[in-house]
């Protein structure tokens, strides 16, 4: 059994352990990601295992936006002319442990998190999930997903209107 939690000052023995394999995403979690949440500057999700406390996974998300020439073509003629920028919620980072890879922790956690970021929408707008992938590797998770390359840029982006499909199908 797991469970998908705010990280707190109760998980702090468990983080240090914590390894993906990217150095980055790790030091985040061990260092840097209690004092984000403190500031309010995102909030990181924690996948623990219950039995044992374990950090199995974690993903951050935050408010951000993008500038209207950061979009997409197809997606531009929807926003008014006086419109610099869009706003957008950042899954900032998403990573799982090396010793739960491969065991479908991973999509868990971005279902979860794109769930989230859509309930979220429905009382603060947003127009898309933004990531911004580390390297390739990341790149073709979120890919697999359905998340779009930003022309001129590593981000990517899915539309709020395709999870609202996805998550309000009957
Ligand atoms: C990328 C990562 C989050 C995937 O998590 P995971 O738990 O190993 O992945 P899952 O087991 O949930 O895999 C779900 C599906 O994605 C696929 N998948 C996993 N990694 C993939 C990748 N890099 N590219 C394409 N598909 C991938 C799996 O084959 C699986 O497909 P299936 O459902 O059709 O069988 C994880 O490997 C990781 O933390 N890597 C290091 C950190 C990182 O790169 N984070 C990315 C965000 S910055």
């Amino acid at each position: 059994m797991v469970a998908i939690e705010i990280l707190t000052h109760g998980h702090r023995k468990l983080k240090k352990d914590f390894n993906c394999g990217k150095a980055l995403l790790d030091s985040y979690l061990r260092i840097q990601a209690s004092q984000d949440v403190k500031k309010k500057l995102s909030v990181c999700f924690v996948c623990v295992e219950s039995e044992t406390g374990k950090i199995q996974g974690y993903y951050t998300l935050s408010n951000n936006s993008i500038p209207i020439g950061a979009v997409p073509e197809g997606y531009k003629n929807q926003f008014p002319n006086s419109y610099r920028s869009i706003p957008t919620t950042l899954l900032g980072r998403l990573a799982v442990d090396a010793r739960y890879q491969g065991l479908g922790v991973g999509k868990m956690l971005l279902i979860d998190a794109l769930q989230r970021s859509y309930s979220i929408s429905r009382s603060v707008g947003s127009f898309a999930v933004v990531v911004d992938p580390l390297d390739e590797e990341a790149e073709s998770f979120y890919k697999k997903y359905g998340f779009i390359l930003l022309p001129d840029s590593q981000k990517m982006f899915l539309p709020m209107r395709t999870l609202e499909i996805l998550f309000d199908r009957k």
